[in-house]
């Protein structure tokens, strides 16, 4: 599985966090940045990730900002994206099952690294249940056809 993630700069801590967890799972991934710390604009490095996943060259995608919400907003802009903002375990678990989510959005301001590296480790672990949920998947879709 190839991953993507990316912050702005409310997230970098957290993100640093998440890359070494990936490290410990094994997982590769390729670092959208930033780099350093210099207030940056959220949307730009939602972009490259949401992009390379809804390209097929990323099978998933991490956002982090201060709030996971901006990310997870820009992030669902993009044809094929399924952004889930996640704060708990439950819920990165049913958003696999359910919503076959593509990319998973945290908020560095609002849980702490060990839960949010929970959250990962169930997210990137969990599979899609397909059955109902597959038709539901195509609705939204469709709804992306309409614009
Ligand atoms: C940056 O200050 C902050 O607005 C951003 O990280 C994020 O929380 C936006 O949704």
């Amino acid at each position: 599985m190839k991953i993507a993630i990316s912050s702005d700069h409310g997230g970098n801590n957290l993100r640093k966090e998440i890359m070494a967890l990936l490290d410990e799972l094994g997982f590769s991934y390729e670092d959208f940045g930033p780099q350093d710390d210099s207030s940056v604009d959220y949307p730009d490095y939602a972009k490259p990730v949401s992009e390379g996943v809804a390209s097929g060259n990323f099978d998933k995608g991490i956002l982090i900002c201060g709030t996971g919400i901006g990310m997870s907003i820009a992030a669902n802009k993009v044809k094929g994206i399924r952004c889930a903002l996640v704060h708990d375990v439950f819920s990165a678990k049913a958003t696999r099952c359910h919503n076959d989510s593509n990319i998973i959005a945290m908020g560095e301001r609002v849980i702490g690294p060990g839960l949010a590296r929970e959250i990962v480790a169930t997210w990137l672990q969990t599979d899609f249940e397909g059955g109902r949920h597959e038709r539901r998947i195509e609705k939204i879709t469709a709804l992306e056809e309409q614009k």
